[in-house]
């Protein structure tokens, strides 16, 4: 699986470790950025990452700003896109169980290391549930794109 990642200045240092452990997991990605902790707008790396995703040059994006939230609300606004905010480890499976979420974010503000990497794992590898009532609400979600 290939994975697109992004961030702001308030997601870097969080994104770097993402991508130590994608690294260490085989896991192949691009790395869109930002690439020091210097102030830029979360829109960029977002747009970057999710375009890398609709033009199917990556089946999954990880973005990670402060809170995750300008991250998830500019993810959503392009098509083909579905961002879920991610704290725990329930709405990390939740999320690609039931939304069939192509975008994971969050916030290096809000979680600690460990908790990122194990949401990463479950939301990346936890397959869509494709039961009828799931599939039926995604595809009123892409009506809407
Ligand atoms: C940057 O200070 C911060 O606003 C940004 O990382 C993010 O949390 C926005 O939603």
């Amino acid at each position: 699986m290939k994975v697109a990642i992004g961030a702001d200045h308030g997601g870097f240092e969080l994104k770097e470790k993402i991508v130590a452990y994608l690294k260490e997991k085989s896991i192949d990605y691009t790395d869109y950025g930002t690439y020091d902790m210097t102030s830029c707008d979360y829109n960029d790396a977002a747009l970057k990452v999710t375009t890398a995703v609709s033009e199917k040059q990556a089946e999954r994006g990880i973005l990670i700003c402060g809170t995750g939230i300008g991250m998830s609300i500019q993810a959503n606004k392009v098509k083909g896109i579905r961002a879920a905010l991610v704290h725990d480890l329930f709405t990390a499976k939740a999320t690609r169980l039931h939304n069939d979420t192509n975008v994971l974010a969050m916030g290096g503000r809000i979680i600690g290391d460990e908790i990122a990497k194990a949401i990463v794992d479950v939301w990346l590898h936890t397959e869509f549930s494709n039961e009828e009532r799931h599939r039926r609400r995604v595809e009123k979600l892409e009506k809407n794109d």
